[in-house]
């Protein structure tokens, strides 16, 4: 089965850690344009980047150069890349401090994400906060509305993602308990 641990593996793109940051003084200007300063998101439906590790990155990088996710400005972004250059951008990504903390929530949609997490069991693979970690993205404070369209993208299959996990878990969520989720994912103290 293809997934997207195998086709990093094959383009050799398995540590970015060990990747250097040489090409990225000038680049960065161009991601924080988008992705905001310390990378993290003032622009509806663009993720913050802050707290994301490293490898979902470089992951994530490959599916948008190789066209398997589908975004026009990630994908002018990475257009004629070198695997260096996304290893790179991906140890840049990496490198970012966690995203602040944004104040409490709306106490009854906290109590309900919180649920709806417990039930489907988010935190099994995202982390008990939240953080993700390797091929998991952090959810924590991810701006709820970049949230939101991530899983109905894969509840439409527009986004298939590692080993589809997040299709079948999005096939089970209303759009109503998608927002409930996303604020609560948004608003980690
Ligand atoms: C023109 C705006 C724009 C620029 C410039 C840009 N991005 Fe993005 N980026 C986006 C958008 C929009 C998405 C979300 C795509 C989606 O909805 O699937 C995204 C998604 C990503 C993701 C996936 C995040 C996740 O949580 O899945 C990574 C990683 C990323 N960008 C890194 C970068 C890096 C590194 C740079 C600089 C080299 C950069 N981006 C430049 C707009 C931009
Ligand atoms: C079986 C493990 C697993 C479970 C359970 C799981 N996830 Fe995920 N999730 C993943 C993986 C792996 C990815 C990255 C997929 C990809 O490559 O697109 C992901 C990606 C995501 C993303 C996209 C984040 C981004 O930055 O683009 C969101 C949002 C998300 N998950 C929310 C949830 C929610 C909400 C739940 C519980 C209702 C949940 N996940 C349960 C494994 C899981």
């Amino acid at each position: 089965m293809r997934t997207l641990t195998t086709i990093a593996l094959a383009l050799g793109l398995a540590s970015p850690a060990a990747a250097d940051l040489k090409f990225f003084p000038e680049r960065q200007e161009t991601c924080v344009a988008c992705h905001g300063e310390n990378g993290v998101s003032e622009i509806p439906e663009v993720p913050s980047l802050a707290g994301q590790p490293d490898y979902y990155a470089l992951l994530q990088l490959v599916e948008f150069r190789e066209g398997n996710r589908d975004s026009p400005e990630m994908a002018a972004t990475v257009d004629g890349m070198t695997n260096d250059d996304l290893k790179a951008a991906a140890a840049f990504v990496g490198s970012l401090p966690p995203a602040p903390a944004p104040g409490p929530g709306d106490p009854a949609q906290m109590k309900a994400g919180s649920a709806l997490s417990a039930q489907h069991g988010c935190a099994r693979c995202h982390g008990a906060e939240y953080r993700g970690g390797q091929q998991i993205p952090a959810l924590r404070n991810q701006r709820a509305d970049y949230i939101v369209k991530a899983l109905q993208d894969y509840r439409a299959e527009r986004r298939i993602g590692e080993r589809a996990a997040m299709v079948e878990v999005a096939a089970e969520l209303s759009d109503a308990e998608m927002a409930d989720l996303a604020h609560y994912f948004a608003h980690q103290p």
